[in-house]
C-alpha cells in the first residue's frame, strides 16, 4: 500500500464515527475483512465510497460540539495562568480562514499581542472597564481590516480577472466589503479558538485611533475590535443575559 492509498484509507476508516450506524457497521465490516494488508484497488473503491457518504447533508456535529461552540461558550472577562502556545494560535488562523467572505476577499489582519510588552503598547487604548481583564488574558488580538485587501484579489479569486479593479474603482463597495467581512472574520476566529478550547473575550470599547496609531501608523489597516484569548476564570463571568427569541428576531416569508 502506497502514501496515498494510506491516506486514503485513513479519511475511510474516518466514516466509523459517521452518523448513521448503516455506514458505520458496513465500513466496520469492510475494514476487517480487508485487513491490514489491504490492497491498492479496494482503497481506490472505499475513496470513491468514502467521498459519496463525506458531504452528504446528514453529516451535523455532535449535540456536545454545539453546546461547545454555542450553548455553554461564555465570553471571557478573566483568564487563569495558562500560557497560549504560538502552536495553537497558529491552529486557530489555520481553521478561521476556511469562514466564507464575499468573493473570497479576507480583509481581516490579526495582530497577536502575546509578550507583556506588546500589551503595554495596547493598554493605553483600552476602556477602563476593559483593562483588568486585558491585562489577565495571555494573548489579546487585534482584529484589523486591511483597506487595501483587493490587492490580493487576482489570487484569492481568480475566477474574476476583473475582481481587483472593480474594487479599485468603488471605494465606498471596497469599504463595505472590508468592514462586512473583516467582522465576519473575526467571528469565525472565535468559534474557531472555542472549537480547540480556548475562551474568547472580544471587545469594541477602545480608542481605535489610538490602536491604530499605535499599530497601522502608515494608515493601510484599521482596528476593528480586540480579543481577549486564553482559558477563561469562571470566577470571573457575568450572569448570562436573555438572547432574543425567533419570534423576536426572524420573519419567515
Ligand atoms: C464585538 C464585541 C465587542 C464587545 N465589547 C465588549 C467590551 O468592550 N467590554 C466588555 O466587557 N464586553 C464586550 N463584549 C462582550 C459582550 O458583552 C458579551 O459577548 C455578550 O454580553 C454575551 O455574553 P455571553 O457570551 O457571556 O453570553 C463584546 C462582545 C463583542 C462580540
Amino acid at each position: 500500500m502506497n502514501h496515498r492509498q494510506g491516506f486514503k484509507i485513513h479519511h475511510f476508516a474516518s466514516l466509523l464515527k459517521h452518523p448513521l450506524k448503516e455506514v458505520r457497521t458496513c465500513v466496520g465490516q469492510v475494514l476487517k475483512e480487508a485487513g491490514v494488508t489491504c490492497m491498492g484497488w479496494i482503497c481506490d473503491k472505499l475513496w470513491e465510497f468514502f467521498n459519496f457518504f463525506r458531504k452528504k447533508p446528514c453529516m451535523s456535529i455532535s449535540k456536545e460540539a454545539i453546546d461547545h461552540l454555542f450553548n455553554d461558550a461564555r465570553t471571557a472577562n478573566g483568564f487563569v495562568d495558562k500560557a497560549v502556545p504560538l502552536s495553537l494560535l497558529k491552529q486557530i488562523y489555520e481553521i478561521a480562514k476556511m469562514g466564507a467572505t464575499s468573493m473570497n476577499s479576507q480583509p481581516a489582519r490579526y495582530v497577536f499581542l502575546t509578550t507583556p510588552e506588546a500589551k503595554a503598547r495596547l493598554m493605553p487604548a483600552m476602556s477602563p472597564g476593559n483593562v483588568d481583564k486585558t491585562n489577565s488574558a495571555p494573548v489579546s488580538v487585534i482584529v484589523a481590516t486591511d483597506s487595501q485587501f483587493f490587492e490580493h484579489m487576482p489570487t484569492v479569486f481568480p475566477n474574476n480577472p476583473n475582481a481587483k479593479a472593480m474594487f479599485e474603482g468603488n471605494a465606498a463597495l471596497a469599504a463595505a466589503t472590508a468592514s462586512r467581512n473583516g467582522t465576519l472574520s473575526g467571528a469565525y476566529f472565535m468559534i474557531a479558538a472555542r472549537a480547540l478550547g480556548l475562551d474568547c473575550g472580544p471587545m469594541s470599547g477602545l480608542d481605535a485611533a489610538k490602536v491604530n496609531a499605535e499599530f497601522f501608523p502608515d494608515g493601510r489597516y484599521t482596528t476593528n475590535f480586540v480579543i481577549n484569548l486564553g482559558y477563561g476564570d469562571s470566577t470571573k463571568l457575568f450572569a448570562r443575559n436573555p438572547r432574543l427569541s425567533f419570534e423576536q428576531v426572524v420573519q419567515v416569508l
